[in-house]
């Protein structure tokens, strides 16, 4: 029970999950990685998402996790069924509870996602969201230039028209709810609000996946039962690439200081 939580992403994104696990899940010990040296993980080639996220998942496994959450929309695309079916542990991806938030928000029939190109031609959301609600029409849309600019801590000003010209096609497609369908989005998730206005309503599958997670947990017996701990005293973070760069983004968002490691994954 006192063992970790594994989390991990291409880069920073995976941290709207780690918000939603830190505040879900009070007592829980969670160590992240995320491998910002190689993100964008989304136009690379099948095999190679697949390969880094082992090498991820090996660095994980070092601290004996009870469970293990790909918050990455692109791995888990790819790389879930490899990924369980190497681990002794329960994991968790993100794009089934993603898109079980959308199907219960939406108010209309046609839903939207953006993600990464490997994300979007995968059609794993149309899939999982379909399983459910096949009179659903979902719109893929592959917005691959938004996790740049996330990575490198653009500022608003000057992610405007990237944006809009991201965002013609959702616009066109005329969804109600649009599917935040790369754990980077949410980080942005205002100024997207800004460009397609309030009749889109914006999904991001943390909330759930967290839920999801707790009740993984809660089922196999496994939360953690001691008092609530402290944020730092609980929260391990690691990263492949720049560390001070990868600190800010992380502190933004977490609304608090918390030190990153600096992380070196190994091919097998
Ligand atoms: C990426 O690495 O390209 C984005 C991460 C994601 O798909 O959630």
């Amino acid at each position: 029970m006192d063992r970790p939580i594994g989390i991990l992403d291409s880069g920073v994104g995976g941290l709207t999950v780690v918000k939603e696990v830190l505040r879900q899940l009070p007592n829980e010990r969670i160590v992240y990685i995320g491998d910002s040296a190689r993100c964008p993980y989304g136009s690379r080639p099948r095999e190679e998402i697949v390969r880094f996220t082992m090498e991820m998942v090996r660095f994980l496994l070092k601290f004996d996790p009870k469970a293990l959450v790909i918050a990455c929309n692109t791995a888990t695309a790819v790389a879930l069924d490899a990924v369980r079916a190497a681990v002794p542990v329960p994991v968790i991806g993100v794009i089934d509870p993603g898109a079980r938030a959308a199907i219960r928000e939406t108010a209309g029939s046609r839903i939207g996602v953006i993600g990464t190109v490997q994300t979007i031609e995968s059609g794993a959301y149309a899939a999982a969201i379909g399983r459910t609600r096949p009179d659903l029409t979902v719109v893929g849309i592959a917005t691959p230039e938004l996790v740049p600019l996330i990575e490198l801590g653009w500022p608003k000003e000057a992610a405007r028209p990237v944006l809009e010209a991201s965002l013609a096609p959702v616009r066109a497609a005329a969804v109600d709810t649009l599917v935040l369908g790369c754990t980077h989005y949410p980080l942005i998730a205002d100024w997207i609000q800004d460009v397609l206005g309030d009749g889109v309503k914006l999904i991001s599958s943390a909330t759930e996946t967290a839920a999801e997670l707790a009740a993984v947990l809660t089922e196999a017996g496994l939360l953690r039962r001691a008092p609530e701990v402290p944020v730092e005293e609980r929260l391990l973070l690691f990263t492949t690439g720049d560390v001070p760069g990868f600190q800010a983004i992380a502190e933004r968002w977490l609304g608090r200081a918390v030190a990153i490691r600096s992380a070196v994954l190994n091919p097998e």
